[in-house]
């Protein structure tokens, strides 16, 4: 089974002419509201990738968007997740340009709630059925770092993304798996380690942050420059982005680390699994909202097959 511990928010999403700039008002061009959450999205992406159910370790709030969110879950198979009295559930107020691109305001509410005892209480319950994890930066960091500590005990492979970027300590990648930043958030762990990090030549800084952590794969989601790999055996590559007319990028790279998680868990194979994961986030960008665009099973397979 795959796992996910994260975030569940609605997200609120302002379609704009252009990122309002300090002290300006504009128009929205039109408001959205779509299910969102990078914990969320990546379970909503197994759920929907995979067609099996998925457990979810995070918090609700008891307000009407935590009932919808829920019931989204139930359609989906998603399980494991609890609604808690008296907390607004967790929001995220976007505004997305003309060419697709975001910036995220978010309102934790309810995440705070997703602590060591609750990440004790699910991995307790769904532990020994978990083959596959996958964390993300929008829980307290404690909780991040708890849940690392305990995977690793219990030998389930860790995909770890290190978004929305800060707050990612280097000593709690130690071995960890899989670790997935995109540019800002490999530049940020660059700086942090004083590592010098060359966008047009990622492979010296790569390695040299592998080495430095002792992350066994590393995956960077570059956008445009596609996704570069340095994996366990140091071999390195790049799988190329996918020409698609982009409308919307929110939560594309949650699609992938969902994807990717159901890919390498049927085939165990590293290039695969990248390659299922680059079509479905390439796929989720022409559409709007972040689960609202996640592709189907067989929209992805047209493009490529996973099994070996
Ligand atoms: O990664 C995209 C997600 O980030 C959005 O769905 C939003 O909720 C924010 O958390």
């Amino acid at each position: 089974m795959i796992a996910v511990i994260g975030s569940s928010n609605m997200d609120i999403v302002f379609n704009v002419d252009h990122f309002t700039l300090p002290g300006e008002t504009q128009k929205a061009l039109s408001l959205d509201f779509y299910y969102g959450g990078k914990g969320a999205n990546q379970a909503v992406a197994v759920a929907k990738l995979s067609e099996e159910p998925v457990c979810f370790c995070s918090c609700l709030g008891n307000d009407d968007y935590g009932k919808e969110i829920s019931k989204n879950f139930q359609n989906y198979k998603i399980e494991g997740y609890i609604v808690e009295k008296n907390e607004k559930t967790g929001r995220a107020y976007i505004e997305v340009d003309k060419s697709g691109e975001n910036r995220i305001i978010l309102f934790p509410g309810a995440n705070e709630k997703v602590d060591k005892l609750r990440v004790d209480k699910f991995l307790n319950q769904y532990g020994k059925n978990i083959e596959i994890c996958l964390l993300q930066n929008e829980i307290p960091m404690e909780s991040v770092e708890y849940a690392v500590s305990r995977l690793k005990k219990e030998n389930i492979t860790i995909v770890y993304d290190p978004a929305p970027v800060g707050g990612t300590e280097i000593e709690i990648i130690d071995g960890i798996d899989f670790l997935t930043p995109n540019e800002k958030e490999f530049k940020f762990l660059c700086e942090k380690t004083k590592i010098p990090f060359d966008e047009n030549d990622p492979k010296q800084s790569m390695s040299t942050f592998k080495d430095l952590s002792k992350v066994k794969n590393l995956i960077l989601k570059m956008g445009d420059k596609g996704v570069y790999y340095l994996d366990e055996q140091n071999n390195f590559g790049n799988i190329r982005k996918l020409k698609v007319n982009a409308i919307d990028t929110t939560g594309a790279g949650d699609v992938f680390n969902g994807a990717f998680a159901v890919a390498f868990g049927k085939s165990k194979d590293l290039l695969k699994s990248l390659n299922f994961a680059n079509v479905a986030a390439a796929l989720s960008v022409t559409k709007k909202g972040a689960q609202s665009s996640i592709p189907k099973k067989e929209q992805v397979l047209s493009h490529f097959q996973i099994t070996s």
